[in-house]
């Protein structure tokens, strides 16, 4: 089963064929942000290749997102690991030996889990850099011959957590800072070369895996303190992801695109007053608009 379908070329705002001829390389793109963004590129004419860890997981992925268009090629690339750079090649090889090229990098693949300071060891610590921000490099790296070929264009996903300090996220925050640290500094090596770079930092996204392993407190709570006041799409992403490939975002790089209904920009004291629905009360006060 897929997330999006045929509506989404008649009801978003991109052209369907947008993407035709190109390739798209997705690491994580068996997991819930990623496989949509994913289907977001194939239904608008892209042909992808989606990396994974787990041969089962990511071959049913590829077959349901190859579904999605007639004449769309999806190459399933399971059994690897983004830490090694050597298993990311081969990947690399194998599909521009069956899809001709590779356009587009989505840097996806992440890890994640909630550990205070005092249990989270050193290893756990390393795991999830290792995972999040080697991975990302390993992944550029991987694909730098292709994108140099074809002036391509990557995204990274990343977070908003290191904007603060969070709680129970220290291993993530400090990878998420060091991939946009990443993104800025390829934005401008490789700019000359054609070659864009860019970050998505998704909020709290609607049943994704990140959000089933830290959203402990339930999504009313999680609601009510976006100013948006719903909580964010998979599509959202995917939307946000064919802005940054398409020609419109052309001039476009070394940005961090944050999709998040505004949530981070919300000041702890407002938080703390359950804003927005304390403001809610000005609003619809009967004075007030006064010009
Ligand atoms: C404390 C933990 C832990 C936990 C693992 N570890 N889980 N420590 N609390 N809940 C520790 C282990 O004890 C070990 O340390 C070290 O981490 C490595 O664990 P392994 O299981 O050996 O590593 P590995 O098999 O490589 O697994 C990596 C992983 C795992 C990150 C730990 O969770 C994973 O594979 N995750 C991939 C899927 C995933 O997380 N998806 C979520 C993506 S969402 P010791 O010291 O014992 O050796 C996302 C959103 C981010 O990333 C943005 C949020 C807003």
């Amino acid at each position: 089963m897929t997330y999006l379908d045929q509506r989404y070329l008649s009801e978003s705002a991109w052209k369907p064929n947008l993407f035709q001829g190109k390739v798209v390389f997705v690491t994580g793109g068996a997991g819930s942000i990623c496989r949509v963004q994913t289907e977001a590129m194939v239904l608008l004419g892209a042909n992808a290749a989606i990396v994974g860890r787990n041969q089962q997981k990511t071959d049913d992925a590829a077959k349901d997102i190859q579904s999605l268009r007639k004449d769309a090629k999806v190459v399933s690339l399971p059994n690897v690991d983004v830490r090694d750079v050597k298993q990311l090649a081969s990947a690399v090889a194998k599909t521009v030996q069956e899809l001709g090229r590779i356009d587009f990098v989505i840097a996806g693949a992440a890890g994640n889990f909630l550990a205070d300071f005092n249990h989270l060891s050193s290893n756990a610590f390393k795991s999830v850099i290792d995972i999040d921000l080697l991975g990302s490099f390993n992944t550029v790296k991987a694909c730098f011959g292709e994108l140099r070929k074809n002036k391509g264009a990557i995204i990274f996903v990343s977070a908003t957590l290191h904007y603060y300090g969070v709680p129970f996220q220290i291993h993530v925050g400090a990878a998420k800072a060091g991939v946009d640290a990443l993104s800025n500094a390829l934005a401008v090596e490789l700019g000359p070369l054609g070659i864009r770079s860019n970050c998505i930092a998704p909020g709290p996204i609607d049943d994704t895996e990140g959000m089933s392993r830290l959203a402990r407190g339930g999504k009313e709570r999680i609601i009510q303190k976006v100013p948006l006041q719903r909580m964010g799409t998979k599509q959202d992403i995917a939307d946000a992801t064919v802005y940054l490939f398409s020609p419109a975002s052309s001039y476009v790089t070394g940005d961090v695109l944050v999709v998040d209904g505004g949530s981070w920009q919300v000041s702890q004291s407002a938080a703390s007053h359950d804003y927005p629905v304390t403001l809610k009360k000005y609003f619809d006060a009967p004075k007030g608009g006064k010009l």
